[in-house]
């Protein structure tokens, strides 16, 4: 009976370690990468139909291998999606993620976290929506899976926000520069779980080691 447990609990830290390497990362359009063709009008892939099969669980990642000639569009309005632009549509639902770059063709690697359950959108409105509307768009619905890990609890967007400084015995100079708060709460936070986390697993290890040593 007794070595039973301990058979179980070996299962059970199995279980445990393989449960934190069980988010996946997706190649969008595997090797054909998220490319559109400005000569023949095609998409690289019919994005829809990669997408359709597949189970998207919150702390995965898109990997868009592309360049400067497209980009990437996320949004959780149907309507900003179906119209293939983002001139209408509101910042707190709606996030660009590859701007900035102001020469064509250059590569880049976009991974894009998933971090809010539900239906999402992806497209490219480079080309005014031509690229979209020719089939540079996918959707994907996002299950919970596991739930988000601890590295991305802060998700980006929105943009991390610095804490407010602490009152300081009643002083509280409205715009002076420099009072710089202490680096943010949410690392201690992270790293006391993860030392906390590394505790476990460490008391759980003797566990397993004097079990296996009675067998
Ligand atoms: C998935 O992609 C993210 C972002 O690039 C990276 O940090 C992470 O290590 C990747 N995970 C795997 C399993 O490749
Ligand atoms: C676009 O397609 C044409 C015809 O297949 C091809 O000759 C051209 O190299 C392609 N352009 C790019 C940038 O892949
Ligand atoms: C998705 O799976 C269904 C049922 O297994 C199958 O009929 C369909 O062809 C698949 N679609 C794609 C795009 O692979
Ligand atoms: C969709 O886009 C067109 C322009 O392409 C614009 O006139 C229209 O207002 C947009 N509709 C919505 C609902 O955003
Ligand atoms: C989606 O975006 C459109 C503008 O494109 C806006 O009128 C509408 O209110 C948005 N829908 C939601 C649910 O926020
Ligand atoms: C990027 O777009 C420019 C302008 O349309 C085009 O000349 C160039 O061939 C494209 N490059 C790639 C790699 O698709």
């Amino acid at each position: 009976m007794k070595s039973m447990a301990a058979l179980l609990s070996i299962f059970a830290v199995a279980l445990l370690i393989n449960a934190a390497e069980a988010y996946t990362n997706y190649t969008v359009g595997d090797a054909a990468g998220w490319f559109f063709n400005s000569t023949t009008k095609k998409a690289s892939a019919k994005y829809d139909a990669w997408a359709a099969n597949k189970t998207f669980n919150l702390g995965d990642y898109l990997i868009f291998n592309t360049n400067s000639n497209q980009s990437v569009i996320q949004t959780y309005n149907e309507t900003t999606y179906k119209n293939c632009t983002t001139d209408y549509s509101s910042d707190s639902d709606t996030f660009k993620y590859n701007g900035g770059v102001d020469q064509f063709g250059v590569p880049s690697i976009i991974a894009v976290p998933l971090t809010i359950l539900g239906t999402q959108y992806y497209f490219s409105d480079a080309s005014d929506g031509e690229q979209c509307r020719h089939g540079l768009a996918f959707k994907i619905k996002v299950n919970r899976g596991l739930g988000l890990p601890p590295s991305l609890n802060q998700p980006p967007p929105p943009p991390y926000s610095r804490p407010p400084a602490p009152a300081d015995e009643g002083q509280s100079p409205p715009t002076t520069v420099g009072t710089a708060s202490p680096p943010g709460n949410g690392v201690t936070n992270t790293s006391a779980n993860g030392s906390w986390f590394g505790f476990l697993i460490l008391v759980i290890y003797h566990f397993i080691i004097h079990h296996i040593a009675t067998l």
